[in-house]
């Protein structure tokens, strides 16, 4: 479900017509929905609260899916946590309002620098993810005399999720400590001095739209609460991670329930049934996924013999989805089509200089022309939070819309950003 639709012949975000978005800020350029946003936080939050058995379940947004400040502070004034994997990311959920109590820090590889920045702040739990990281967190934080509350991020060996590039919960991932090993970490770690252990974390991947994954890897976390207790040690906390998928294949008069939020909160009430720890939760995508698309204006087109290009002015350094991941976005025309309206198999792509810059291939589509707008939905999520200035082009603008008002939340960068961050060696200055 969410708050793009077509009103009058063109494509709305809530009650902003696109169009005027795109003559006001220009192409290509994001657009996010706040009760989009909203929605799913609060379906979210108030599932797992209801399925959590003592009652008690945290909702940490992941929010390397979308960092972007106004979703930020949407989800900040409606009581979410924030879930980070670096320095930036803690900073930035600081900036805007999240209370360090209600922030954690996860992540595979996090430095001393990191680590002291983020005991300094007082948030509320690290993911530690290696031995080696255990060491360094209560070396860090023994030295500011402080003892940080933090939790193992342990692999279960079963991993899910979208495409290869995104499955992290398999023993062949890079992501936490192992599973044999947590029983001997918990043991060293009772007697450092700058750690208090408070439970267990996993997150086995993105884009999951399934729950028997979730299930299996969750049911031996349950184990392994119980013989984590059995042995004399501390688990008050389980964090179930994130990784919830979203529908990319959309109807154009979708109206989609609930459903899998529903039948993932069933099932871990099910699975941590009279369990007494509080659960926390990672959702990134499914919260920002489908509450923003990225706009962008036909520039040319291009026939050949056996296709047709229809060159855009978005590239894959605005969203990169579609080249690494392979993933499928809708493309809907900003004016409305007609019905029964003849299509025409276009290869969507950017102007970048590889290939690859391809958004999809033989797409139908009704007939376009230079100038004209179309947006690729679903865009929210791992959209401009991997952009990056590739071929020296400018990062695209970020928008919120709230009802019947817009604000540009992070305008173009201009030439003079782009231009006057580098700096030339003094012998050739
Ligand atoms: C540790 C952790 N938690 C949560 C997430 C969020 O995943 P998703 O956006 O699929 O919910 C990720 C994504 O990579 C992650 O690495």
């Amino acid at each position: 479900m969410h708050h793009f639709s077509y009103r009058d012949g063109s494509l709305f975000a809530e009650d902003v017509d696109l169009r005027r978005i795109a003559d006001e800020v220009g192409t290509p350029v994001y657009v996010y929905s706040s009760a989009t946003i909203e929605r799913h936080y609060r379906l979210f939050e108030a599932a797992v609260k209801a399925a959590a058995p003592t009652g008690k379940a945290h909702v940490f947004y992941a929010m390397k899916a979308n960092g972007n400040l106004g979703v930020l502070k949407t989800l900040a004034a409606l009581g979410a946590g924030a879930d980070t994997v670096s320095e930036g990311e803690v900073r930035k959920a600081l900036a805007a309002g999240f209370p360090p109590e209600r922030i954690v820090f996860s992540g595979v590889g996090k430095s001393e620098s990191e680590l002291r920045y983020a005991v300094e702040q007082g948030i509320y739990q690290v993911n530690i993810e290696t031995e080696g990281e255990l060491d360094l967190l209560s070396r860090v934080a023994g030295l500011l005399g402080k003892r940080q509350e933090a939790v193992f991020r342990v692999n279960p060996d079963i991993g899910a999720g979208g495409h290869a590039k995104i499955t992290t919960g398999s023993s062949e991932n890079k992501f936490g400590v192992s599973f044999e090993e947590v029983s001997r970490l918990y043991t060293r770690a009772a007697n450092m001095p700058g750690v208090r252990m408070m439970g267990l974390a996993l997150h086995i991947g993105s884009q999951i739209r399934e729950t028997e994954s979730y299930e299996a890897a969750y049911t031996k976390m349950v184990a392994l609460v119980g013989s984590l207790r059995a042995e004399g040690h501390r688990v008050d906390r389980l964090d179930l991670g994130g990784g919830l998928g979203i529908p990319y294949e959309i109807p154009k008069d979708f109206s989609h329930g609930p459903d899998l939020i529903e039948a993932y909160a069933e099932m871990v009430g099910l699975v941590t049934r009279g369990l007494d720890v509080e659960l926390g939760f990672e959702p990134g995508r499914l919260i920002v996924g489908n509450a923003g698309i990225l706009l962008t204006r036909v520039l040319h087109l291009n026939p050949r013999p056996t296709k047709q290009f229809l060159v855009v002015d978005a590239a894959m350094n605005d969203l990169v989805r579609p080249a690494m991941y392979e993933a499928y976005h809708e493309i809907w025309p900003v004016s409305e089509p007609e019905a029964g309206a003849a299509e025409v198999a276009y290869d969507v792509v950017g102007p970048i200089c590889e290939s690859g810059d391809t958004f999809t291939a033989g797409r139908l589509l009704p007939a376009l022309r230079p100038d004209d707008l179309i947006a690729f939905m679903t865009a929210g999520a791992y959209g401009a939070s991997m952009s990056s200035t590739y071929n020296q082009r400018l990062l695209v603008p970020e928008v919120l819309v709230k009802g019947a008002e817009y604000a540009v939340t992070r305008p173009r960068q201009s030439y003079e950003d782009l231009l006057g961050t580098d700096r030339a060696p003094p012998w050739l200055a």
